[in-house]
Formats: C-alpha cells, sequence, structure tokens
C-alpha cells in the first residue's frame, strides 16, 4: 500500500522539491497551494498529485480544506507554507503581509491545521514536519515577526514531543530547521544558500529516521557553534 504525504505549500520552493522527492520515492502526494490560479501549473507538472486550496491565512479555508479530506489516512504531514515580511518597527506602513496574516500562514494556521488532522494521523501511527529556520534560534533584526512565529513553532515541537512522550504514542514530530535555501522567498538576498532539492532530499531522510530535529545544511555547523559560544551565532544574526 502507498503511503500518504501532505505537503503544504507545494507550489513553489522547498515544497515543489518535497513535492518531486515523495512522488520519486512511491509515496501518494497531496499538496496545497493558497489559490486556484497559484496551483494552476503545479496540477500541469504534477498531475498525480492531488491539488487542494488551504488558504492558511483564512479559518474557513482551512476547515474547508480538513473537511475536504474526510477519514483519510495521513502517514506524513509536513507543514512547509511559509512567508516572511521584512518588518522595521520603527516606520510604519512599508508592509505588503500585516502581522496578523503573517502569523497565521507561519504559525497559528499550521497548529489549527494540526488540531483538525490529528486523527489521520494518528490513526496510521504517523509523522508531524514543521519547517522552522535557523532564525527561529538566532533571530535577526529585519524580520521580527517571522522570527517570532518560526520560534514559536519551534517552542510547539518541544511541547508536542513531550504530550507525544506522555501519552507514550508512537506519532513521530520532527522540526527541520532550514538554513539559506534558493528560492522565492530569499530571492536577491544572501550568499551560499543549497537548493531546494537538497533541503527536499534532507527533510525525507530525516523524516524517515523520526529526528525530533532535521538539521539542514549549514545548520548542523550552527548547532555545534552555538553549543561552544552560545552568544556568538545570536549576536551576528541581530545586524542581518
Ligand atoms: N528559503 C529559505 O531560505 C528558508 C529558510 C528557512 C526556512 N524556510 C521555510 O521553508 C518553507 C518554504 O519556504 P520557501 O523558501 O520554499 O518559500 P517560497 O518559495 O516563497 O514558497 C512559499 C510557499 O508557501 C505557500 N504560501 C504562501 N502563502 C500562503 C498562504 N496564505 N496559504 C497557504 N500557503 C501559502 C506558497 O503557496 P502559493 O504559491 O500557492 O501562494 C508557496 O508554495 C517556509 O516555511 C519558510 O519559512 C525557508
Amino acid at each position: 500500500m502507498h503511503k500518504t504525504v501532505l505537503i503544504t505549500g507545494g507550489t513553489r520552493g522547498i515544497g515543489k522539491a518535497l513535492v518531486q522527492h515523495y512522488c520519486n520515492h512511491g509515496y501518494k502526494v497531496i499538496a496545497t497551494g493558497s489559490s486556484e490560479q497559484s496551483m494552476e501549473n503545479s496540477r500541469i507538472a504534477f498531475e498525480d498529485v492531488r491539488w487542494l486550496v488551504c488558504n492558511l491565512k483564512c479559518v474557513v479555508s482551512i476547515e474547508k480544506f480538513a473537511m475536504a479530506l474526510g477519514d483519510q489516512p495521513l502517514h506524513m504531514v509536513i507543514h512547509n507554507a511559509g512567508v516572511q515580511q521584512s518588518r522595521d518597527l520603527f516606520v510604519a506602513g512599508d508592509e505588503t503581509i500585516d502581522i496578523e496574516d503573517e502569523t497565521m500562514i507561519n504559525f497559528t494556521g499550521p497548529i489549527m491545521l494540526t488540531r483538525l488532522l490529528f486523527d489521520n494521523v494518528q490513526r496510521v501511527s504517523g509523522t508531524w514536519v514543521f519547517v522552522t529556520s535557523g532564525l527561529a534560534i538566532a533571530p535577526k533584526q529585519s524580520s521580527p515577526i517571522y522570527c517570532a512565529n518560526k520560534a514559536g513553532l519551534r517552542a510547539f515541537c518541544k511541547s508536542f514531543n513531550g504530550q507525544i512522550k506522555l501519552h507514550n504514542s508512537d506519532i513521530k514530530v520532527c522540526e527541520a530547521i532550514m538554513p539559506l535555501v534558493d528560492t522565492d522567498m530569499t530571492q536577491g538576498r544572501g550568499k551560499g544558500k543549497i537548493s531546494p532539492q537538497q533541503a527536499a532530499q534532507e527533510i525525507f531522510d530525516g523524516a524517515a529516521k523520526g529526528k525530533k530535529e532535521i538539521h539542514i545544511g549549514k545548520i548542523r555547523i550552527l548547532m555545534k557553534i552555538r553549543s561552544l559560544f552560545p552568544n556568538l551565532i545570536e549576536n551576528i544574526m541581530l545586524k542581518a
């Protein structure tokens, strides 16, 4: 029997590479986009994938999406969709995504979806993957809400793992901590980015092992340096 994976934000970037990777490995893939329009090309490129709208800014859309899945068993759910808005708290009005929407997409929406799809995953002792960022550990000054959202998701993963232990459950929760990846989100900034394909491969491998934390690419070095010099990375990143 084919295992089923749900990937949010499968239209572009890391999500698109994840869709490709899981298809290549024989999974039945369900993927989401924020609108019918944004999924048009993806439907053509990945005909065997079940594409559904789940606009994470909108509670009704999240509920409708969960209803559409019904009691579909989910062996893996990858909360990948995300947005990052640069924001200077000293300069009002230079933003295209407001604070509520950014927090819904990055933090509240994925958690709501986790509650709504809890039984779909638990029934098959499945795996949850939450895509966070090195910025959850060492925030930069220029995207304060994004960094806070990802740090919140990181805390949520830790509490969730605590509850798994408490309930002696077989389900797994993995936090995939990303370095800079070459996608629309990072267009025109940063150096030494890894490809979305490398990110997808490392998420796939780490999730298959049920790792509580999947350290992708340079995050492995960041974690080592941080254990030796706890404040160094934070001080460097705050300048970005
Ligand atoms: N790129 C990096 O360097 C980097 C580093 C650390 C962490 N991450 C994390 O990795 C994940 C993927 O990032 P990426 O770089 O691949 O981003 P991306 O290329 O900008 O793609 C973003 C994805 O999120 C979806 N999305 C955006 N708004 C949404 C909404 N309102 N509702 C539902 N889905 C929505 C998009 O779907 P539509 O096209 O349908 O709108 C798209 O599939 C994010 O969680 C991001 O925070 C990325």
